[in-house]
């Protein structure tokens, strides 16, 4: 019997593309059940197409400054996913929110990665708020994109130790290695059918990593 055919993934970039680049490497694994179809980005400028073209990827900038109406721009962005034969789209620090119309265009075939374990620190700045709040755990979240920000069903996530030392830069560096590892993970229980929508929440293959070891005890800081 031959392997079921391969989802068509788009990743929506705006920047960099670490994520992407993790997402690119592990799709080509043989046994991987998506394909990296399009890199799609709303600035020309993102470091991340020049990645992906590197790759051999199609790599599209669609310029959202192009475009009077965030709605024009969603839907030049849906065409062109569509001329991709796109299956699943994967948000990747991607800067742009999406509209209710978009987002039932591709409900229950879009994924998101957030650096923070929702439903704690939405939005932005998650490390810096993290710090501020004194929490001992931290981490990363995959999920399903619906119309309310950072709060579809999740997929998986992962935690990370805060350390005293720490500042907003080792944290999100700390927690990006292990969004580098989710993504791929949650990509491919949701384009292998392994995990589905139950009663709205995601079950199935399990989600959940994470290495809690904090590297050395740490003495208290001296307050005077
Ligand atoms: C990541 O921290 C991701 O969680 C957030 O935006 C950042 C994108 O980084 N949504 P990169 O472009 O994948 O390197």
């Amino acid at each position: 019997m031959s392997a079921p055919a391969k989802k068509r993934v788009a990743i929506l970039i705006s920047g960099r593309g670490s994520n992407m680049t993790s997402l690119i490497e592990a799709a080509r694994a043989a046994d991987f059940p998506a394909e990296i179809a399009l890199v799609l980005s709303n600035r020309p400028d993102a470091a991340g197409l020049d990645a992906a073209r590197a790759e051999k990827i199609a790599a599209v900038a669609l310029d959202h400054k192009q475009h009077d109406t965030r709605e024009k721009f969603e839907r030049a962005m849906h065409a062109t996913l569509v001329e991709h034969g796109v299956d699943i789209v994967c948000l990747a620090g991607f800067m742009r929110l999406l509209t209710p119309w978009f987002v039932e265009q591709w409900r229950g075939k879009m994924l998101n990665i957030h650096p923070a374990l929702l439903p704690s620190y939405k939005g932005l700045h998650t490390h810096e708020r993290a710090l501020a709040d004194g929490v001992k755990i931290h981490g990363c979240t995959v999920h399903l994109v619906v119309p309310d920000m950072d709060a579809g069903p999740i997929v998986a996530q992962s935690a990370v130790p805060v350390l005293d030392s720490d500042t907003p830069e080792t944290l999100a560096a700390r927690v990006l290695a292990r969004e580098h590892a989710i993504y791929p993970m949650a990509l491919r229980l949701v384009a292998s059918g392994a995990a589905g929508i139950v009663d709205g929440r995601v079950r199935g293959g399990g989600g959940a990593s994470g290495d809690l070891t904090v590297p050395s005890a740490t003495p208290r800081p001296s307050t005077a």
